[in-house]
C-alpha cells in the first residue's frame, strides 16, 4: 500500500506557483491577486479565510480581505461582488459560504463574474466543466485530479465509483472522471443505491465523498483498489488542543491494508483543497480559462 501524501504534493504545486509568481514579475506585471470576502465570526470561516490569505502571502501573490458584520444586507453585498468584478487590480475572488440566512447565496454566487470566480461555483463555470470547456474547477475536485496525475494512477478505462452526489465533490468529481481523455468508467452513488457494498467492493478507484465517519469499511475494498478519502467530519478528541479531530469516510485501519494507494485524513485531500484555489488565482492572472 502507497500513501498518497497530499500535503507533500501540496508543498510542491505551491513552489511550482511562486516560479510562476516570479516570472509574472519579473516580466513587469504585478503579481496574481485573491481577494476574500468575508461576513460574521463563524468559526470555521474566520480559519479558512485566514489560511486562504496566508497561502497567498506563501507563493507572494497580493490578498485582500473584506469583512462584513452578519447585518450585512445583501443589496450592499451584490453591489461589492459588482465592484469587485469590474476591478482590472484583481484577478479573482471567492465569498466564503457559508452566508447569514437572510443573504441567498446562490444569488451571491450568481452575482460573481465567472471570470472571476475562483472557486468555480458559478453556473457557467459548472456548465462549461460538464461540457469539457476551460473552465474554473471547484477546489476539492481539482485536488483529487491532480492526486491522481500526480501519482500516475491510470484511470482509463477502469471502474470508479464515487459515494456522494454533492455539487461541489461527489458530482463534479465524477464529471472529470468520465471526461474524455481521462475515460474512467464512473457510478454515482449515493444514500439511495441499492447493494451499496457490493457496487463499492467492484471499485477499482472509490471515491469516498458523503460525509459519513468510516463509512467504507474493509469488507467494502477490492484488494488493489486505490481508494481517496474526502470526508473531514469533525470529531470530539481529548487528544488533540482544539478539542476535536478530522475523521474521513473510510475505515482507514481495516481499509489500507487492502489497497493499493489511499489517501490518509487529515494530510490527503484537504491540503489540495487549499492549493486550488491558488491554481485557479494563477489561471485568472495568466487569462488561461477565459
Ligand atoms: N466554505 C467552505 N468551503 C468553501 C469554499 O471552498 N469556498 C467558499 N467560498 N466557501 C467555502
Amino acid at each position: 500500500m502507497q500513501l498518497i501524501d497530499g500535503k507533500k504534493v501540496a508543498e510542491e504545486i505551491k513552489k511550482e506557483i511562486a516560479l510562476e509568481v516570479d516570472k509574472i514579475v519579473a516580466s513587469g506585471k504585478r503579481p496574481p491577486h485573491l481577494a476574500a470576502v468575508l461576513v460574521g465570526h463563524d468559526g470555521g470561516s474566520e480559519t479558512y479565510v485566514a489560511y486562504k490569505i496566508k497561502d497567498c502571502e506563501a507563493v507572494g501573490f497580493r490578498s485582500s480581505l473584506i469583512r462584513y458584520e452578519d447585518d450585512v444586507t445583501e443589496e450592499e453585498l451584490l453591489s461589492k461582488i459588482t465592484e469587485l468584478n469590474n476591478d482590472n487590480e484583481l484577478d479573482g475572488f471567492i465569498v466564503q459560504l457559508p452566508l447569514p440566512k437572510h443573504i441567498s447565496e446562490q444569488k451571491v454566487i450568481e452575482a460573481i463574474d465567472p471570470k472571476k470566480d475562483v472557486d468555480g461555483f458559478h453556473p457557467v463555470n459548472v456548465g462549461r466543466t460538464v461540457i469539457g470547456l476551460p473552465a474554473y474547477v471547484s477546489a476539492t475536485p481539482y485536488g483529487i485530479m491532480e492526486l491522481i496525475r500526480r501519482y500516475n494512477i491510470e484511470i482509463s478505462g477502469r471502474n470508479c465509483v464515487v459515494v456522494g452526489r454533492s455539487q461541489i465533490v461527489g458530482r463534479p468529481v465524477s464529471i472529470l472522471l468520465s471526461q474524455k481523455g481521462v475515460d474512467a468508467t464512473v457510478t454515482v452513488a449515493h444514500s439511495r443505491t441499492k447493494n451499496l457494498e457490493k457496487i463499492c467492493a467492484e471499485a477499482d478507484i472509490l471515491v469516498a465523498a458523503l460525509g459519513s465517519p468510516e463509512f467504507v469499511k474493509g469488507h467494502m475494498v477490492k484488494e488493489g483498489a486505490v481508494v481517496i478519502d474526502v470526508g473531514t467530519t469533525r470529531i470530539p478528541s481529548k487528544e488533540t488542543k482544539s478539542g476535536w479531530k478530522l475523521k474521513g469516510d473510510v475505515m482507514f485501519s481495516e481499509v489500507a491494508e487492502k489497497c493499493s494507494f489511499i489517501t490518509p485524513v487529515p494530510g490527503g485531500v484537504g491540503p489540495m483543497t487549499r492549493v486550488s484555489l491558488l491554481k485557479n488565482t494563477l489561471l485568472a492572472a495568466k487569462k488561461e480559462i477565459y
